[in-house]
């Protein structure tokens, strides 16, 4: 007989009642009396278990009394409604075969459930209810998120994962190469020799798709990517990994005003669709990890993002009647105290807009102000900046003088250049991180608990 799945019985329930099925999965946990016992088990199909009844009437009824959590079962009986039960249905078990008795050492057990502790058992910590939960959200996310470019007219892109191209700044880039680190460097000139690398030259893994995107959607309008990006940075706060998804959809004639628009757009977009494909797993958030979840994500569906220029936001921190730890700054970034005030300020997403350029990167559009970008980051509470974007340069001129004076080399990319020489327009594009995403949507307050194995300073463990 084949497997049904729990996820059929829970939403086609009318087709299974008074049905003999058959079922397999794991022990959540197990209780038992002389006579009879109750089994939870989950088949990873949803986020809820299946109450199984089992009696000494079964050959091996003393096996099933001493079942462990997470042993794997391979259970036929007679599917039942349960009238005002807790659960609504169960499975009266007429055969039940243990295929694997987990050891008793299984580490997960109630007592020990810390999420802290749970990162040093990240092959198991997706079968509790927490992570099930997370990284279901996490792959009807993704899917929305390709839903919407899709239906939206955008081209999927894979762009490189190995790259020269310096588009968020070298200095933050893994550095791949195949010389032997064991061995002397070859060198040249006094600096390591890189034509003896195996691309030839100094290569990196990319922190960005962003530069190799603009070249598609100067051919396809609007594309977008969504993939690893990773980035060396030594930084251990809840927000941070060295290696993170990140999508990043580019769109030609477009302004900073309608990038703004897309944004909000896309994001309740994605918030409407797991909302929507995922209660249960939202509604053990809502309870367990962050109350009162769904109120702010449904709210965030019928709000209008506040857009406020970085000059507003600093007048704002600098009127607050409070001390910071970082004194808010005209020519400064936002520090993560002064992103919580302001969200918290005004309950909801922020876009924070008009950037003053010496802390922004090269290729955003200089304003007319000669001092601000054209850039824009969302931010929300909790995760923080969620998005980052701008309208690019679009004069050669300019960003030639621009990554000039910041020291970015215009040879290897004059590639990039190149799109402001053939057919060159006003456009626009953002990055999301997919983690600082999951963050907001499941209320998870550390981005090490959103990827299924994080990568941070110092832990690459599994
Ligand atoms: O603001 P960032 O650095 O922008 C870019 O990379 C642009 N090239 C994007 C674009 O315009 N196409 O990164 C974008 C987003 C951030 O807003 C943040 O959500 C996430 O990527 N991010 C990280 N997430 C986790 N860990 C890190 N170390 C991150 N760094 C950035
Ligand atoms: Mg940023």
């Amino acid at each position: 007989m084949n497997s049904t799945l729990v996820k059929d019985l829970y939403r086609k329930t009318g087709d299974y009642i008074n049905n003999n099925v058959q079922v397999a999965g794991w022990v959540r946990t197990v209780r038992s009396s002389k006579s009879f016992g109750f089994i939870e088990l989950n088949d990873g199909s949803f986020f809820k278990n299946l109450q199984i009844v089992f009696d000494e009437k079964l050959d091996n009824f003393e096996e099933l009394t001493k079942l462990t959590i997470s042993s794997s079962i391979i259970v036929q009986g007679l599917f039942v409604k349960t009238e005002g039960a807790k659960q609504p249905f169960e499975l009266h078990a007429t055969k039940v075969e243990v295929f694997n008795l987990a050891d008793t050492s299984y580490p997960i057990q109630k007592k020990n459930t810390s999420f802290e502790f749970l990162r040093t058992q990240a092959h198991l910590r997706p079968r509790t209810n927490t992570f099930s939960a997370v990284f279901r959200i996490r792959s009807v996310a993704a899917f929305a998120i390709h839903e919407y470019f899709q239906n939206n007219g955008y081209v999927y892109v894979n762009t490189p994962i190995i790259t020269c191209a310096d588009c968020e700044g070298s200095a933050e880039m893994f550095k791949l190469t195949t010389l032997d680190l064991t061995k002397p460097l070859p060198l040249k000139d006094g600096q390591t020799d890189f034509t003896q690398d195996i691309f030839g030259k100094q290569a990196f893994i990319t922190g960005s798709g962003q530069l190799h995107g603009e070249t598609f959607a100067q051919a396809f309008g609007k594309i977008y990517t969504f993939g690893p990006t990773l980035r060396s940075e030594n930084s251990n706060t809840k927000t941070h990994t060295n290696e993170f998804w990140m999508i990043e959809p580019e769109i030609s004639f477009c302004d900073l005003d309608e990038l703004m628009d897309i944004e909000e757009d896309f994001l309740k977009y994605v918030v409407k669709a797991v909302l929507e494909r995922c209660p249960e797993e939202i509604a053990f958030c809502d309870k367990f990890i962050s109350n009162g979840l769904t109120e702010k994500l449904n709210k965030l569906l019928n709000s209008t993002f506040v857009r406020l220029d970085h000059k507003d936001a600093i007048d704002l921190l600098k009127k607050a009647d409070r001390k910071w730890e970082f004194e808010p700054e005209y020519g400064g970034d936002l520090a993560k105290e002064h992103e919580k005030y302001i969200t918290e300020y005004f309950n909801g997403p922020v876009f924070v807009k008009n950037w003053p350029k010496d802390i922004k990167s090269y290729y955003m559009k200089l304003n007319s102000d000669g001092k601000t970008v054209a850039a824009v980051d969302l931010e929300v509470p909790g995760a923080g900046e969620i998005m980052g974007g701008s309208q690019r340069e679009e004069n050669y001129d300019k960003l030639v003088s621009r990554m000039k004076e910041m020291n970015i080399a215009t040879d290897p990319l004059y590639w990039y250049l190149d799109l402001r020489k053939y057919g060159s327009d006003i456009h626009s594009g953002f990055g999301l991180g997919f983690e600082r995403l999951l963050m907001y949507i499941t209320g998870m307050e550390n981005i090490r608990d959103v990827i299924p194995y994080p990568r941070t300073p110092k832990n690459c463990d599994f």
